[in-house]
């Protein structure tokens, strides 16, 4: 039956391109899906509809901005589909982290991961995101790079939360290989052509050199951790290390060593590696996506005014007045919440997600071929005039009211949906929020340049250059 069903689905439209034009292209970097996303977007759907077909002579590829396909995809039906190929390019950098793992061992990383970010504990990690936000500002001039130091919050944030003060010593280290190591990856993942990263080429040396260094620091912290015994530590690496040797023991359980529990577990069936490859994971996950949000929230916020003032009269009125800021009484802040959902709406920093079909199917007659990539560019369907009025504009008022924006709840996946969701979404949101709220009380943001800064799309949006704002103390 499925097979007949199968048999009558067609391949749904799409264009025809050369692809020695477009490996060209490619090659240069200057094809209009990575230029600019939301023009190519907009017109292929519009051309072709809501679920585009291409070979591009080098793939069979699929491109959607169909609600009940993506709903499908991510929320119910999410064990039929794998992660795209890029993934696999992430793995030269990440390893087995759980950004790239699948089915049962995914499951497992995510079950470990996960009580690191539970509220309860994010909130008590708070104070620690106000000192932060409270340093960064104490070395502010009058004009500010508003990207440089939205980064250099959200990496002292992640770093502080996965391995607690073992960061500032390593933190230009750190900041130049993640940067290094996104920019190399990403590339790749654009490359028609890919070749080993053995190669003596210039740019494989460094990503090499980087990736050694990173190494370096991440297993000197690992094991200095476990030279501590089991102190208890609230940071994730200590969380982790605990649950690595609860697995260790449960593993040893089951194969008939006997009942041992994680005190007695000796330290070298810590999976080390593993334990690298999460906290690099959530390193490079967590760090320029947010650093990104943070700088595109900061100027969209000087570039209108009155939504800047409306904002600050919020804070003024829901939170109490002194240097801490209590994340329960955050909560209360809808306007600030509707300010960083619409900051993520027009500028997803994860801008595309992709799958891979594991099976032929047949969606609503559209014969969807095995081993296929199925790419959503969420920035267009953040932007998609079917869902949202006035999709270009920065209006926060948006998502308040007694009926909210989007008309299609797939319409908004700024963090992806379903199991694989974003794990440290509501770290972002709460790091975010901090960051804007110390900003707005102590300072005025304006702007000379209003244009469109440009955005690099790699695997992730990233600013091409540096973005300034004036502060002006209040
Ligand atoms: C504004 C900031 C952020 C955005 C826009 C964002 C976006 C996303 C998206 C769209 C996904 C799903 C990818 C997919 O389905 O293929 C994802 C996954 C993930 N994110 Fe985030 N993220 C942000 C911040 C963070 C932070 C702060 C952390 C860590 C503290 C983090 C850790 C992760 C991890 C580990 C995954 C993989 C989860 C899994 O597959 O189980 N992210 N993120």
């Amino acid at each position: 039956m499925v097979e007949a069903t199968v048999a009558a689905a067609k391949l749904p439209p799409g264009p025809k391109v050369n692809p020695f034009e477009l490996i060209k292209e490619l090659l240069a970097g200057d094809t209009q899906i990575v230029t600019n996303p939301l023009a190519y977007f907009r017109k292929l759907h519009a051309e072709f509809g809501d679920l585009v077909y291409s070979d591009f002579g080098i793939g069979r590829f699929y491109f959607t901005d169909n609600p009940a396909l993506i709903r499908k995809i991510f929320v119910s039906e999410p064990r039929s589909y794998a992660k795209a190929d890029a993934y696999k390019e992430a793995a030269l950098f990440l390893g087995k982290g759980i950004l790239n793992s699948e089915g049962d061992f995914w499951q497992t990383q995510r079950g470990m991961v996960q009580p690191a970010f539970q509220k309860s504990r994010l909130y008590a990690f708070a104070r620690s995101m106000v000192a932060t936000s409270d340093a960064a500002l104490a070395r502010l001039g009058g004009g500010t790079d508003v990207s440089a130091l939205s980064m250099h919050i959200a990496l002292e944030n992640i770093c502080k939360f996965l391995f607690g003060s073992d960061f500032a010593a390593n933190e230009q280290v750190i900041r130049e290989a993640v940067h290094f190591g996104n920019d190399f990856i990403s590339r790749r993942i654009q490359a028609p052509i890919k070749l080993p990263i053995y190669l003596p080429a210039i740019k494989n040396l460094r990503f090499l050199y980087y990736r050694f260094q990173l190494d370096q620091i991440l297993y000197k912290i690992i094991d200095q951790r476990l030279a501590q015994g089991d102190a208890p530590q609230r940071d994730l690496l200590g969380m982790l290390l605990l649950a690595e040797k609860e697995h260790g023991a449960a593993q040893l359980a089951a194969i008939g060593g006997g009942a041992a529990s994680s005190a007695s577990m000796p330290v070298s069936n810590v999976r080390k590696e593993q334990v690298r490859d999460e906290i690099l994971t959530l390193l490079i996950a967590g760090h320029e996506t947010t650093g990104f949000t943070l700088a595109m929230a900061l100027w969209l916020l000087a570039k209108h005014p009155e939504i800047q003032e409306k904002l600050r009269a919020e804070l003024a009125q829901k939170l109490s007045a002194g240097a801490d800021i209590d994340p329960e009484e955050l909560e209360s802040c809808t306007y600030l919440e509707a300010v960083v959902n619409e900051t993520l709406r027009l500028y997803p920093a994860a801008w595309i997600i992709g799958r891979r079909t594991v099976a032929d199917e047949n969606f609503e007659g559209h014969l969807l071929k095995k081993d296929s990539e199925l790419q959503i560019c969420i920035l267009a369907l953040h932007r998609n005039a079917k869902y949202w009025s006035d999709p270009d504009t920065f209006k926060p008022e948006r998502f308040l009211g007694e009926t909210p924006e989007p008309s299609a709840k797939q319409a908004y996946m700024p963090f992806g949906a379903g199991p694989r969701r974003c794990i440290g979404n509501i770290f972002a949101l709460l790091e975010m929020q901090i960051a804007i709220a110390k900003i707005l009380v102590q300072y005025r943001l304006t702007v000379k340049d209003t244009r469109e800064p440009e955005i690099e799309y790699l695997f992730t949006a990233r600013l091409k250059h540096t973005l300034p704002v004036d502060f002006v103390s209040l």
